[in-house]
């Protein structure tokens, strides 16, 4: 019944879109640079600040500072005002910002599907202003143990605990877990963690181009059988396409980076390094 009702609203929100936004031709890409309309999805990286120090994260290598709330507030009204229809915050730690809860009102408001990415560890106290989120993504980088090891110990006993009040407060929650060598032994026990709290799931590939710890990518010998094992999970959200693309290599057909997509960061420049297909 979840995973019906996540299906309409992504529906909704595909079929709510500008047709020309997501069917543009070749030889309009300049066209849309130039004129009014911006991308149909936006990632805000809302803070480079974080409370903790994961050991795949570069984002603590920066340390701009963050647009302050009034300025925030109205990009929100710019981005909506300019066709987009879907906005994803990461950071950073995005509930660093003690003003989520205000931006994720405006974004209510102006009609945009609003997903967040965090760690979990201040969400318990702070549903009440999430409570305007379509999806609450929260990273989960393997059992307790691989978990703790990347992102500080207790800290799994903590994203269990938001993912728990999260549903509680009835937020629709999803685990985002990305793979590395790190943590593909223990994939089993992630799809367990997954199952058994019943949320979606979103699996990517640690990029390592920022950190430089190429140590840290998965034998490209093992990826294949444990991409079959991840099908498998009856509430995995990733796209098959994605999943393809990380086994077999199958060129993507177009890369919107700029024309569908683009990350706006901290100091609310935006960049187009990078495509959502997962
Ligand atoms: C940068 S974090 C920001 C949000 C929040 N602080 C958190 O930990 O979820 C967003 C996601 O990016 C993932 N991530 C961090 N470094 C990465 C890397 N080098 N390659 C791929 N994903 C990465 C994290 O594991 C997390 O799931």
């Amino acid at each position: 019944m979840k995973s019906l009702h996540f299906g309409a609203r992504l529906c909704k929100l595909y079929v709510g879109a500008n047709f020309s936004q997501i069917r543009i031709r070749k030889e309009d890409d300049n066209q849309q640079y130039r004129g009014n309309k911006f991308p149909l999805a936006v990632t805000i990286s809302c803070t480079n600040f974080c409370n903790l120090k994961c050991t795949h994260c570069q984002a603590e290598n920066y340390k701009d500072k963050d647009i302050p709330t009034t300025r925030f507030l109205g990009l929100i009204d710019e981005i909506a005002k300019s066709g987009c229809k879907k906005i994803g915050f990461t950071g950073g730690e995005p509930l660093i910002r003690n003003d989520i809860g205000k931006i994720i009102d405006r974004c209510r408001k102006r009609g945009l599907y609003i997903s967040l990415v965090s760690n979990g560890t201040l969400v318990p106290n702070r549903v009440h202003e999430l409570k305007g989120l379509h999806l609450l993504f929260l990273s989960l980088d393997g059992n307790r143990e691989v978990h703790d090891s990347i992102r500080g110990n207790g800290n799994f006993d903590k994203v269990i605990a938001a993912a728990k009040s999260a549903v509680a407060g009835g937020i629709p929650v999803a685990f985002l877990s990305t793979l590395s060598s790190m943590n593909y032994k223990c994939i089993d026990e992630m799809a367990s963690i997954v199952n058994n709290n019943r949320v979606h799931w979103m699996v990517g590939l640690i990029q390592t181009e920022f950190t430089g710890n190429r140590d840290q990518n998965v034998d490209s010998k093992r990826l294949k059988e444990i991409i079959n094992k991840i099908r498998k999970v009856r509430y995995l959200r990733t796209s098959k396409k994605y999943l393809n693309f990380l086994v077999d290599g199958m060129p993507v057909n177009r890369c919107f980076a700029g024309i569908g997509y683009c990350v706006i960061d901290p100091r609310g420049l935006y960049t187009l390094f990078s495509c959502p297909i997962r």
